[in-house]
């Protein structure tokens, strides 16, 4: 069995995750926790998967992509070819039965967006967790956290930063959230 899927997104007050292909705002401090989170493993031996839809990869600036010290996969009902950088992949279960085949290397999924992606995680019996950045501050977007479904509740983590987080006068909180 591969490991659970385990959601890291952010959203503002009006559950705005992106505009123009890009996020709404700049917050190195939680950028840094997006990349820590993804990023870290106990097994040094083993990565983290990052499964993305293919507009949040092509939303990553080139220099950064592939995520780096992490395994990329990109959801695409097209025939792409990233080579390299990134497995392309069909379906949820597509992208599980990959992981299926390379246990031994992979320590967590991270479904990091988009949308549609986020719902169809959410919904699925491989669901873990969602760690979600509530960003207390309304900001112009065109794309949105989908909602969360009510059987899931608010867990404490002591791995996550406790507390009011503050950057440039934005206030935001990190929360974890698991099915009931
Ligand atoms: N704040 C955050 O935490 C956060 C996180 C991620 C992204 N974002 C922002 O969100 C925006 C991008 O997200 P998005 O929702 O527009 O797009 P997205 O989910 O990243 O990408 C959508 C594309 O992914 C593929 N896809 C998604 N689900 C699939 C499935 N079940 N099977 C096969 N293919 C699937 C399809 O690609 P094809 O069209 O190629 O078939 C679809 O058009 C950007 O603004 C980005 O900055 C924000």
């Amino acid at each position: 069995m591969p490991p659970k899927l385990e959601l890291i997104a952010a959203a503002c007050e009006n559950m705005g995750i992106g505009i123009n292909g890009d996020l709404p705002w700049r917050l190195k401090t939680e950028m840094a926790y997006f990349t820590y989170m993804t990023i870290n493993t106990e097994h040094k031996n083993k990565r983290n998967v990052v499964l993305m839809g293919r507009r949040t990869w092509e939303c990553i600036p080139k220099k950064y992509r592939p995520l780096k010290d992490r395994i990329n996969m990109v959801l695409t009902s097209q025939s792409l070819d990233y080579g390299d950088d990134a497995i392309t992949c069909k379906s949820i279960p597509h992208a599980l039965d990959i992981i299926s085949g390379m246990q031994n290397e992979v320590e967590r999924i991270w479904v990091i967006g988009g949308s549609s992606l986020y719902k169809s995680a959410m919904e699925s019996s491989y669901f873990g967790r969602l760690y979600l950045t509530r960003i207390k501050k309304k900001f112009e977007c065109d794309t949105f956290f989908p909602s969360i479904p009510n059987d899931l509740v608010l867990i404490d983590d002591p791995t996550v930063p406790q507390g009011i987080q503050e950057e440039k006068g934005i206030k935001f909180v990190y929360e974890v959230y698991e099915r009931r």
